[in-house]
């Protein structure tokens, strides 16, 4: 039987947090076997904000380093970036015409992004789900693995996979979101109760995957946490609530045995010991990455085959979209 298809992809604005590695990118790793798996370079989606072009081409190479140096394995997926591939455009704006305005409005991270933004609400950032949905079913993805801020996302692709398929017939899968169940949505260290993300304005806030092991182990302790100094797991206690998770996520154990291991040992301890549990899991990527980033041909040989691989395949689906929608085949 055909493997089921998963898709995901990560913006490449600047470097990439333990967020979008425990929330995605270690779960694309853990499934690639078991898959059919797609991940790309999300570069098309990263000029909804500015961006300097050299900074963006040097930082779209840098994102596929960092896929690989996390494990990701271009012998068992597919790897490519968005750009270059034409039909994600192409898809979009048909894709747009079958999108509502009030949908679009109703997305949080459009509400976020255009408060964060307010020199610069364009269309693109309004539009850019429906560019996500047609990312995902130009590849007809069963699946979709993602941090829990991109779920509302998915879930519109739902809903307009769906609408095509009643107005056009049959055409599209519909996926389903894959949410982590630990670190589905890591938190800022300076701000707990916001999500932690690469485009923060405060590096204190969030951990790089490319960053020394001194940085890291000094952004954990001066997270900020409250100060009853008892490691334990509660709504009430964003801030060590988030440091529960993180190193749940790094080591594998349970909240219940990190809250065994860590009663009456207080904070300044425990926070030590999230770094280092951090640094241990990241430093044979951040080793990795260091190797692969000076091999620059192999880089753009995986991207020249991916772009093949995946036109090849994105093509199959919009030319069946442009016939159900009544476009005339140059061809015919
Ligand atoms: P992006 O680049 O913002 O994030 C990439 C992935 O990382 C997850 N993530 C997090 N997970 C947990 N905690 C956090 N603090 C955290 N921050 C980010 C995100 O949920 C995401 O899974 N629009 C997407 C990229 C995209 C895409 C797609 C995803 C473009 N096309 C098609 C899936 C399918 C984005 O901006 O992700």
């Amino acid at each position: 039987m055909d493997k089921k298809i998963i898709l995901s992809a990560a913006q490449p604005t600047g470097n990439l947090t333990i967020g979008n590695y425990f929330g995605a990118i270690k779960n694309w790793v853990d499934l690639q076997d078991d898959f059919d798996s797609i991940f790309c370079v999300a570069d098309l989606h990263a000029i909804t904000v500015r961006q300097e072009p050299a900074e963006l081409r040097k930082n779209t190479l840098s994102t596929l380093a960092l896929y690989l140096a996390c494990g990701l394995d271009p012998e068992k997926c597919l790897l490519f970036v968005q750009s270059h591939v034409e039909a994600h455009t192409a898809l979009s704006w048909v894709l747009s015409c079958q999108t509502m305005f009030g949908e679009l409005s109703r997305m949080t991270q459009f509400k976020d992004k255009s408060r964060k933004n307010a020199q610069n609400i364009n269309a693109g950032l309004f539009t850019y789900p429906v560019l996500m949905a047609s990312d995902i079913l130009l590849y007809q993805a069963d699946l979709v693995p993602v941090g829990k801020d991109q779920k509302q996302h998915v879930e519109l692709a739902r809903d307009i996979a769906e609408r095509f398929n009643r107005n056009f017939s049959d055409t599209f899968k519909v996926p389903e979101p894959y949410i982590p169940k630990q670190g589905a949505k890591i938190m800022s260290l300076s701000e707990p109760e916001k999500k932690m993300s690469k485009s923060d304005e405060n590096p204190q806030s969030s951990v790089y995957l490319l960053e020394s092991r001194d940085e890291t182990i000094k952004k954990f302790r001066r997270a900020v946490t409250d100060s009853d100094n008892c490691v334990k797991y509660s709504a009430d206690k964003p801030g060590i609530s988030n440091l529960i998770t993180i190193y749940s996520c790094a080591t594998g154990k349970t909240t219940r045995e990190i809250e065994r291991e860590f009663d009456s040992r207080g904070y300044g301890e425990f926070k030590s010991a999230v770094g280092e549990a951090v640094c241990d899991r990241l430093s044979g990527v951040r080793a990795r990455y260091q190797e692969l980033i000076g091999e620059k041909d192999y880089l753009m040989q995986i991207l020249k085959s991916g772009a093949e691989q995946a036109r090849y395949r994105a093509m199959k689906t919009l030319r069946k979209v442009y016939r159900k929608v009544g476009f005339l085949s140059p061809e015919a």
